[in-house]
């Protein structure tokens, strides 16, 4: 059965050149409305849509370049990887969808302003920089919206991290993942914050994939996600195009607290939180009924998300003074 951005990549690939040093960024994103379940595992095709916001200046850095010592290799933050890892790969078995069996060896070397594989979507803008990378790299022309496809087999949460800003990934219908992709929205908000409330940066256990595929697998609470999903991300579109902060974070932090609680209703239960994380949430809840117009979003790890205006970021840098703080509209 066909794979659209395998395709794609193909079809480029035909008047590729050899590969030349190219370097890429690519910001990191938090969902509002989260992306959580396949429904297909091999094309990497969500069953829900999902809206997010770029993380500016956090993300990864990656430059792809033609090896000189004739054997692949991979680095992460200055440190050269072991092959047998995991992350070096995971990279070279994308950097393969390019290369096709042709004797190209690569040396890619990356870097994250964020922590690694702590819940903070290093996977997407290490998938979204490095489909960049190696698009540039084989000097190939494709469009924002063919990188997002492509880079979707790395990693869904990748195909929003092509741009800064509000990114939708449509689900898509067809079969092939032709129309499972990214589309900037056409707002800036230079008003919107987001903070990250640190509570453990180190790696998680269970990575998104594994999480997901589980909860899909044996949560009965699961079914009911779906749909509930697509409204969620069809209402947050809509209340990012109003900019009716309000109603966007009610909605975001309800969408964030039903997906955990379909993976908590998974079997054995999954939970990312901790007490920490709740803990978080219990001092933001009581400070909104003090008024403060802020709103919770966790993914798959222990780390909060802060959103909230900038009028409130006094307010938020008080009550959380290890939050940092992420202006996604700066330039
Ligand atoms: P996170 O919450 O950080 O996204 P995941 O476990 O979902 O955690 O994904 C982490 C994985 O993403 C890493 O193990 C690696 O495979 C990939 N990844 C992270 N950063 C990069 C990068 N800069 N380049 C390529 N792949 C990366
Ligand atoms: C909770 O994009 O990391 O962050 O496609 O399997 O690589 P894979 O999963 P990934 O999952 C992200 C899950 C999430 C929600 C989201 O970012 O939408």
């Amino acid at each position: 059965m066909t794979d659209a951005a395998r395709d794609l990549i193909s079809k480029a690939m035909v008047d590729a050149g050899d590969p030349v040093e190219f370097a890429a960024y690519a910001p990191s994103n938090i969902a509002l409305s989260k992306y959580w379940g396949k429904r297909d595992r091999s094309r990497n095709l969500p069953l829900n849509s999902s809206l997010s916001i770029s993380l500016a200046e956090w993300g990864s850095h990656t430059e792809v370049a033609p090896s000189e010592s004739g054997i692949d290799q991979v680095s992460l933050n200055g440190e050269v990887l072991d092959m047998g890892t995991a992350f070096a790969s995971k990279a070279l078995k994308f950097a393969d969808l390019f290369r096709a069996g042709r004797a190209q060896p690569l040396k890619i070397t990356t870097r994250n302003t964020i922590p690694t594989a702590a819940g903070l979507a290093s996977s997407a803008s290490g998938f979204a920089a490095l489909t960049r990378a190696l698009c540039g790299s084989f000097s190939l022309s494709l469009s924002e919206a063919e990188m997002s496809l492509i880079a979707r087999l790395g990693s869904g949460s990748a195909t929003r991290s092509i741009w800064h800003g509000f990114v939708r990934w449509d689900k898509g219908r067809a079969e092939d993942g032709s129309d499972s992709f990214a589309t900037p929205l056409d707002v800036t908000w230079p008003d919107f914050r987001i903070a990250i409330i640190p509570v453990d940066v180190g790696p998680k256990s269970h990575s998104s994939r594994d999480g997901m595929n589980h909860t899909v697998d044996t949560s009965p609470l699961f079914a009911a996600w779906p749909d509930q999903a697509e409204a969620d991300c069809d209402f947050i579109e809509a209340m990012v195009r109003e900019q009716n902060f309000t109603a966007l974070g009610q909605r975001a932090e309800a969408n964030a607290l039903a997906m955990h609680a379909t993976m908590q209703a998974a079997r054995p239960a999954i939970t990312y939180l901790t007490q920490d994380s709740w803990a978080i949430l219990e001092r933001l809840w009581a400070a909104r009924k003090n008024g403060l117009e802020a709103y919770a979003t966790m993914d798959a790890g222990a780390n909060v998300k802060l959103i909230f205006e900038a009028q409130s970021q006094d307010d938020v840098t008080t009550l959380f003074p290890e939050a940092q703080v992420i202006v996604p509209f700066a330039g």
